[in-house]
């Protein structure tokens, strides 16, 4: 997964295909790119999102923002538009790990462009918002389970025969604890877990100092991510608007997803001292964070803009439920953050006994 997304000139991430469907390309009839993310489907994501990082911002004095695989730029474009629109001169670093995506961003946010800086490394220290949107779930996962007589394994990819096919191993150690720790032995069971994800949390720790960081993407609490019935675990593949589920098709052509584990994150978050200050589904978060007001306020300025976009963002069928938010954070836990106001589901990232 990680030399097809992330190996240079080559992978899906390091080459220079279109990936992300911007506005006009999918509400034209054109088809072009691989997926739609939420701030490519319309402006009134970022404008949201801009209301729960002001209510930050007022409390932390400094509004900066650190955004994690910014895709085309859209969603810094929509941020700093609301931010500004607000009277607030924000400060905004990215961090992307696509060369190719990262020029793209550049063209687009010229108008800003004293107020951003590309980091090519982490910070060492960093207070402000950190946002994250659709990362996670492009992070390389391992695919792991257990075999029919219940050993952990982990699956590997061979070429064999002029084909890629898988091959099984035990899983290292590691991953077998993991297994082990997160779901009971179900023969023939595969299922995925992402380690490079939980040290990508715990690693916000060294670097944070006060602030929130919202991680916002498609997944489940363990106990439903590990559920019996998800016996093929949750890869994807996207290419031209099709999802399949071979990711020996197209190599480094198609993006490889994973659904993410919010558990295991919390639990990394945690286990590194950060606080977990709320989860709740995408719908929830954008009906809390003020998205009816953005909305009335959107039809009378752009009457063009599309319901149609917003209601993908919160119906239950598309991006409502299935994508979630969760905040942590350091040293704000007194402050009730806007967006996880009401059904907040904190309690469902710790497996109930
Ligand atoms: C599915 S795209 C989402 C893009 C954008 N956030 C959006 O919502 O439209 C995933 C993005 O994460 C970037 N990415 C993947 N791993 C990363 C990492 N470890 N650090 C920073 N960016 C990363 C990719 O290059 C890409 O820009």
């Amino acid at each position: 997964m990680h030399e097809t997304l992330y190996a240079p000139g080559l992978g899906y991430y390091a080459a220079g295909s279109t990936k992300l469907s911007t506005r006009s390309q999918h509400t034209s009839n054109q088809i072009s790119g691989d997926f739609v993310t939420a701030p490519e489907l319309t402006p009134i994501f970022g404008q949201v999102l801009a209301q729960q990082f002001n209510q930050v911002f007022t409390q932390l004095g400094h509004p900066k923002i650190l955004e994690f695989g910014a895709g085309s730029g859209q969603l810094a474009f929509d941020l700093l538009t609301a931010l500004d629109a607000a009277g607030v001169t924000a400060h905004y670093f990215i961090i992307e790990v696509s060369a190719d995506l990262r020029a793209r961003q550049a063209q687009k946010l010229s108008s800003w462009s004293s107020r951003i800086t590309w980091l090519n490394s982490l910070p060492t220290q960093f207070e402000g918002v950190v946002v994250a949107n659709e990362v996670l779930d492009a992070m390389p996962v391992a695919l792991v389970g257990w075999s029919h007589n219940l050993e952990a394994v982990e699956r590997g990819v061979i070429w064999q025969e002029n084909s890629f096919t898988w091959q099984d191993r035990p899983a290292r150690p590691d991953l077998a604890q993991a297994l082990t720790q997160r779901m009971p032995a179900l023969p023939g069971y595969m299922t995925e877990i992402n380690l490079q994800a939980e040290s990508w949390v715990q690693q916000i720790s060294q670097w944070l100092g006060k602030g929130v960081v919202f991680l916002i993407d498609y997944g489940f609490v363990e106990a439903e991510y590990y559920h019996p019935q998800r016996y093929t675990g949750t890869l994807m593949c996207h290419i031209q608007h099709r999802a399949h589920d071979n990711p020996f098709f197209a190599p480094g052509l198609q993006d490889i997803t994973a659904h993410v584990d919010f558990s295991a994150m919390a639990r990394a978050a945690q286990q590194a001292k950060l606080d977990v200050m709320g989860y709740v589904s995408q719908a929830r978060f954008l009906l809390n964070a003020g998205l009816l007001q953005a909305t009335q306020t959107l039809q009378k300025t752009s009457p063009h803009q599309s319901l149609h976009a917003i209601q993908k963002l919160i119906s239950e069928a598309e991006m409502g439920e299935l994508f979630k938010v969760l905040a942590l954070g350091r040293g704000l836990t007194d402050l009730p953050l806007i967006g996880f106001s009401q059904g907040d589901r904190c309690h469902q990232l710790t497996r109930a006994p």
